[in-house]
């Protein structure tokens, strides 16, 4: 394969929609935590390129910090286990955290970090998720704010993979049937 546009079979949401989208995000996230400075944490590794484009249009003091934490595997299914590949290198004792997601699914990722962060002594927990899949929610998870509502579809690009690949696309698509075929799920 030459190009990774030639696996996609439709685009759901487009490059400029979706910076549009976070940039008014951001402004409000800029007047919510106005003189608070924020924590802002990144769920890797599927929120690079959320955190990415957030960061850069918060116009207050922030810190940011990253926790990579799996839950997929290889399949195009939640497993419900969260392995953490790496945490934090910040204290989040008294601060005020912001969590930078990419999707929601079944909820069991943001809702086990939620309660690890208030464990560890979290002022405040928020979270900024850019996709939300109502259709799989298995578990209660409360967003401050949500990018984009989206239809049950297996979706990948922005930071979002199947099978490790097309985090680099620019935008939210759905893959061509065939690449899912004898996926291990
Ligand atoms: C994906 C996605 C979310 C989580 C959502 O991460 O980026 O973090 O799953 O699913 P859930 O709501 O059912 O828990 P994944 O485990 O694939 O790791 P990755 O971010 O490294 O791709
Ligand atoms: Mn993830
Ligand atoms: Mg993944």
């Amino acid at each position: 394969i030459v190009d990774v546009q030639d696996k996609i079979d439709h685009e759901l949401i487009s490059h400029d929609q979706i910076v549009k989208r976070i940039n008014e995000v951001a402004a409000q996230a800029s007047k919510d935590y106005a003189g608070k400075k924020p924590l802002v944490i990144c769920v890797l590794k599927g929120a690079i390129q959320t955190l990415s484009r957030f960061v850069s249009a918060l116009t207050i003091p922030m810190e940011m910090d990253f926790m990579s934490l799996s839950t997929y595997g290889a399949g195009t299914s939640s497993s419900g286990k969260i392995t953490v590949r790496a945490d934090l290198t910040t204290d989040v004792k008294d601060r005020d955290v912001l969590i930078v997601e990419d999707i929601v699914d079944s909820g069991f990722t943001l809702n086990w970090l939620v309660g690890e962060l208030k464990k560890r002594g979290a002022k405040s927990v928020e979270i900024f998720a850019l996709l939300e899949k109502p259709a799989r929610h298995t578990v209660d998870v409360k967003l401050k704010y949500t990018g984009f509502v989206i239809p049950d579809e297996f979706v990948v690009g922005f930071g979002l993979d199947f099978d490790e690949e097309y985090r680099n696309l620019n935008s939210i698509a759905v893959l061509k049937p065939e690449v899912y075929e004898g996926e291990i799920s």
